[in-house]
């Protein structure tokens, strides 16, 4: 499973990136304003740090705009995905950019069926939102499985992109189930690392160690 890291803070991408923890990066409008930058330039200064895709999200509503804007993302560099929102519009976009060639992130996707219209207009990537359904007490992951399921059928390249990551149990869920892609906040990325069996055998070892009077360097 590719991780794509779901902030526009440079900082925390650069630091999974360095450590090949970053196949990919996404944002998307609120990212975006939390970071406090100008989209153009932080998409450039992050579509150059990596080497995977990046999404930039089109806020226009109507395909005729969200195509101008999906162009204009798009020409900032060559590992851009165009991340249009799943409407019929959005869908329209989808397939126009899809045609030209560039990557397009079909987002907020809370249905298998949207996710099989996604797939026929020629989207690169789904991103169902599994906390948001989680939210409203339906169960993400089932989506995930059911397309997944329907992905399969039909030999559909369209990659699932698991968004809305809230937990460490999404994402070996999203890995289990064989989303290609899972996007998580950076800190959700760094939790999947702990466990408190790590951390108690840890301070065994280091109070042993000292009794040993040793040292390695
Ligand atoms: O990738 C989508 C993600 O940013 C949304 O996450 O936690 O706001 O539902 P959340």
């Amino acid at each position: 499973m590719k991780f794509f890291v779901d902030t526009a803070e440079v900082d925390a991408i650069a630091e999974l990136n360095d450590l090949g923890m970053c196949d990919g990066v996404t944002t998307n409008p609120s990212l975006i304003m939390k970071s406090g930058r100008d989209i153009l330039e932080v998409t450039k200064e992050i579509a150059a740090m990596v080497s995977g895709p990046v999404s930039a999200e089109v806020v226009a509503l109507k395909a005729e705009d969200m195509i101008a804007e999906g162009r204009k993302l798009a020409k900032i560099a060559d590992n851009i995905a165009v991340k249009v929102p799943l409407t019929w519009d959005g869908l329209k976009t989808c397939n126009v950019l899809s045609a030209e060639g560039t990557m397009v992130n079909v987002t907020l996707c809370f249905s298998a069926n949207q996710a099989l219209l996604a797939a026929k207009a020629g989207a690169t990537f789904i991103s169902p939102f599994i906390g948001r359904l989680d939210d409203i007490n339906l169960d993400g992951l089932d989506v995930i499985d059911e397309i997944r399921t329907i992905y399969d059928n039909y030999g559909f390249d369209t990659q699932i992109l698991a968004a809305s990551i809230r937990s460490v149990n999404h994402a070996k869920e999203c890995a289990m189930i064989g989303a290609d892609v899972m996007t998580a906040p950076p800190e959700i990325i760094k939790k999947m690392a702990n466990h408190v069996l790590t951390d108690k055998g840890l301070d065994a070892f280091m109070k042993d160690w000292a009794k040993t009077g040793q040292k390695i360097l």
